[in-house]
C-alpha cells in the first residue's frame, strides 16, 4: 500500500508546480535553437525560475527547514538538521540543446543522510520518489532494482567529465574497465535520472566522479529504498561530501565498485 508522508506530498506538489513553467520554457527553447542569440540566457533564467518556485513552495510548508540550492547556495533556516537539497534543472545541457532528458531533483537530508527524495521527469510524467522505510516508487508503482547478476548482462550509466571537471584520466581508466565487461555504457546527461533509472531496474549501475550534493541527494535514497546500494567508489566516505558515486543493484554494486578502483 502506498503511504505518502506529509513531507513527500509537499515535495511532489512543489515539483509538479515548478515543472509547469519548465515545460513551457522547454517549448520556447526549441524555437530559440535557430535564433542568432541562442537559448543560453533564456535557459539560465528558466533554471532560476524553477528554483525560486520550489523554494517558495517548500518554505511555505516547512518554514524552518534549511536549503542547499544549486543556484542560491546554502540558506540556513531555524532548523539546521533538515535541509532541502535541490537541483532545479538537472540535465541543463540537454535542456539547452532541446534534448528531452532532464529533471527536477529535491532531496531531504537530515543530519547528513538523505531521508526522502523526489526526482521528476516532466516530459514522461515520471515522479520517482522514496522515503526512508517506505520503499521507492515511480508515480504509484513500486520500484525495485534489476535482478541481473552478471556484469556481462549489465547496462551501466556514467557521466563524462567536461569543462575542466575532475579527473578525466581516472575516468578513462574506469571506463575502459567497465567497457570490457559490461553489455554497454550509457551517458544520458542527468545524474539524478541516472540514479532513478538504477532504482527502476533500467540500468544495473551508475558511477560518476565529482558530483554535487544536489545531483545525488534524492537519487541516493531512491536507489536504497529500491533495494540497491550507493556509496563512494573509493571507500567509506559519504558521496554527498566526496561527490564520487557508484550505485548498483544488490548483485553488481560490489563488482562494479571493485572495477572503479583504478
Ligand atoms: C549535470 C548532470 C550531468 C552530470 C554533471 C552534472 P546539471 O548537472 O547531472 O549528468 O554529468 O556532472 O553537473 O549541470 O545539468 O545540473
Ligand atoms: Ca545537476
Ligand atoms: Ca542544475
Amino acid at each position: 500500500m502506498i503511504v505518502k508522508s506529509a513531507n513527500i506530498n509537499v515535495m511532489i506538489a512543489a515539483a509538479r508546480k515548478a515543472a509547469r513553467g519548465l515545460l513551457r520554457d522547454f517549448g520556447e527553447v526549441e524555437q530559440l535553437q535557430v535564433s542568432q542569440k541562442g537559448p543560453g540566457d533564456f535557459v539560465s533564467a528558466a533554471d532560476l525560475r524553477v528554483e525560486k518556485a520550489l523554494r517558495a513552495e517548500l518554505k511555505k510548508a516547512r518554514p524552518d527547514y534549511s536549503f542547499l540550492l544549486e543556484e542560491g547556495g546554502a540558506v540556513a533556516g531555524a532548523d539546521p538538521h533538515n535541509v532541502w537539497v535541490i537541483d532545479p534543472l538537472d540535465g541543463t545541457t540537454n535542456f539547452l540543446h532541446s534534448i528531452p532528458h532532464f529533471a527536477i531533483s529535491i532531496g531531504l537530508v537530515r543530519n547528513g543522510e538523505p531521508i526522502a527524495g523526489v526526482i521528476y521527469q516532466p516530459l514522461t510524467d515520471e515522479m520517482f520518489w522514496a522515503e526512508k522505510g517506505s520503499g521507492a516508487w515511480v508515480n504509484d508503482r513500486r520500484l525495485r532494482v534489476s535482478a541481473r547478476r552478471k556484469m556481462d548482462d549489465s547496462v551501466i550509466a556514467t557521466g563524462i567529465p567536461h569543462h575542466g571537471r575532475p579527473d578525466p584520466d581516472r575516468f578513462l581508466g574506469q571506463l575502459r574497465k567497465v567497457m570490457d565487461v559490461s553489455a554497454g555504457v550509457r551517458r544520458f546527461g542527468a545524474a539524478s535520472l541516472d540514479l532513478a533509472y538504477v532504482a527502476a531496474g533500467r540500468y544495473e549501475g551508475f558511477w560518476e566522479i565529482g558530483l554535487k550534493p544536489w545531483d545525488i541527494a534524492a537519487g541516493m535514497i531512491i536507489v536504497r529504498e529500491a533495494g540497491g546500494y550507493v556509496s563512494d567508489f573509493d571507500g567509506p566516505q559519504n558521496p554527498l561530501d566526496s561527490g564520487n558515486v557508484v550505485a548498483g543493484n544488490d548483485h553488481l554494486h560490489a563488482p562494479l565498485t571493485a572495477l572503479l578502483k583504478v
